[in-house]
């Protein structure tokens, strides 16, 4: 089964464009815990632009599936994470002026920088995650920095299976994801997927052997203006598991 961790930082999108109390992040991960989701995942930004510091430990004391914090690898992030102790952190590349997390983490140049982060995280028994290209290089780095997980940008994926015409580049593309979660899978690391997947897309990880998680957002808190979280959850977590959907 690929377990569904839903990003709920758009939530907070909403509600910081007006500076109110709602809608709340927090609320809407109960509801995702209601449809299925199989862990929830905020990202901490260094500007604060959704996700507030509040919303974190509230986050972690309301629902009952395992949150993944997803942050910059630098120190004041790595000493929230001590405090919080969530079940995972996923250390992501952070730009002010990307408009969301653009491209994977350069782990083989900051090792150097990554690699005691990484230790004192786990040291603190929180299982890390490296948000890295599906490429080889980036796979071994992340095994020899000691990370447990790796999530794979989707991002150009999906822009490249938008622009395919037929199934059979389709199934090329894929094979691309499923190559590189199997060497994540032998090098000991359980492969994660996340950035742009979608209604469109995502049933098509059926078709990745080792794929363990994929971390979803935007398409969900999109879908739910119209069906209610709890039932756009359940229909991702359908597309990405269910046999029926199987393209
Ligand atoms: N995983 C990571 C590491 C991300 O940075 C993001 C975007 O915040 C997502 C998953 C979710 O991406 P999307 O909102 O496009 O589903």
């Amino acid at each position: 089964m690929i377990r569904l961790g839903v990003n709920i930082d758009h939530v907070a999108t909403v509600r910081q464009a007006r500076g109110e109390l709602y809608p709340d992040p927090v609320q809407a991960a109960v509801f995702c815990e209601l449809g299925g989701a199989d862990n929830i995942t905020c990202h901490l930004r260094e500007d604060r632009r959704h996700i507030q510091d509040r919303d974190v430990p509230s986050l972690k004391d309301s629902i009952k599936i395992p949150l993944n914090f997803e942050i910059a690898g630098t120190e004041a992030m790595i000493r929230i994470a001590q405090q919080i102790m969530p079940h995972a952190v996923t250390l992501v590349p952070e730009k002010r002026e990307e408009r969301t997390t653009e491209g994977g983490l350069d782990v083989a140049g900051q090792m150097r920088d990554l690699k005691p982060k990484i230790a004192r995280l786990k040291d603190c028994g929180i299982l890390v995650s490296l948000f890295i290209e599906p490429e080889d290089h980036a796979i071994e780095v992340s095994a020899e920095l000691g990370a447990d997980a790796v999530e794979f940008h989707t991002g150009s994926w999906c822009h490249q299976m938008a622009a395919c015409r037929r199934t059979r580049e389709q199934v090329a593309l894929t094979a691309k994801l499923n190559h590189a979660s199997a060497l994540a899978h032998r090098m000991g690391l359980q492969a994660h997927f996340g950035h742009g997947l979608n209604y469109t897309n995502a049933m098509w990880l059926q078709h990745v052997e080792h794929a363990e998680e994929a971390n979803i957002g935007h398409a969900i808190v999109a879908r739910a203006l119209f069906t209610g979280l709890k039932e756009a959850v359940q229909t991702m977590k359908e597309l990405l598991n269910d046999p029926r959907h199987r393209p």
